[in-house]
């Protein structure tokens, strides 16, 4: 891992072990950005700044930079009240992709607060696989069926436990491809 990577992994564990994830507005795009300006401020350029440049990832374009602003207004306005309204509004914010950077990361912390304060539940993600995860991230624009079901096997109740919220902020590096034993 380089040090800039390093440097935001412990900014996340931070912003759980201070407390200061409970600062963060839950379920809004203002929330949405709290997270970025916390793990990534002076890492990345633009860190929690919504984009103005339009992006794609595996053939798929997200949201059109010319219109984020009002679906973002729109999204924070969608239901959240059980698991499937919160995956719905997961899927929709990942659809926009507000950020130029770290919207992977960003938006699994804020899919996680979501559960907690809704369903006091959070993704247990040390046991999501990559694969699948990833494979079902493509997938939601077209249909959330299967994101839905992974996630739903593997919620946790233990929404306090350190080394749980710990090791998802290491799978959910993981995930875009940053591994923390790289450096020993
Ligand atoms: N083809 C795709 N369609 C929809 N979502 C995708 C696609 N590819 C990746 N994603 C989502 O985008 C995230 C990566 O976004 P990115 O901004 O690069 O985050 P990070 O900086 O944390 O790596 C993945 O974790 C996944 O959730
Ligand atoms: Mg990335």
């Amino acid at each position: 891992m380089k040090n800039i990577d390093k440097e935001s992994l412990e900014n996340a564990y931070r912003l759980f072990d201070s407390g200061d994830i409970n600062k963060c507005e839950v379920g809004t795009t203002k929330g949405l950005k709290q997270i970025p300006n916390y793990v990534f401020s002076g890492l990345y350029n633009f860190a929690g700044e919504i984009r103005t440049k339009n992006i794609s990832k595996g053939g798929f374009r997200f949201a059109n930079a010319l219109y984020l602003n009002e679906i973002l207004v729109k999204i924070e306005q969608m239901p959240e009240s059980n698991f499937e309204e919160i995956i719905a509004k997961y899927v929709e914010m990942n659809i926009a992709h507000p950020f130029m950077e770290g919207n992977g990361r960003t938006m699994r912390i804020w899919l996680d607060m979501l559960l907690k304060t809704k369903l006091k539940k959070m993704v247990n993600w040390q046991f999501v696989d990559k694969t699948l995860y990833l494979q079902a991230m493509e997938r939601s624009p077209i249909n959330d069926l299967e994101l839905r079901t992974l996630l739903n096997t593997n919620l946790t109740d233990e929404i306090n436990n350190r080394e749980i919220i710990f090791k998802g902020i290491e799978q959910s590096y993981y995930y875009e491809g940053y591994k923390k034993e790289d450096d020993v």
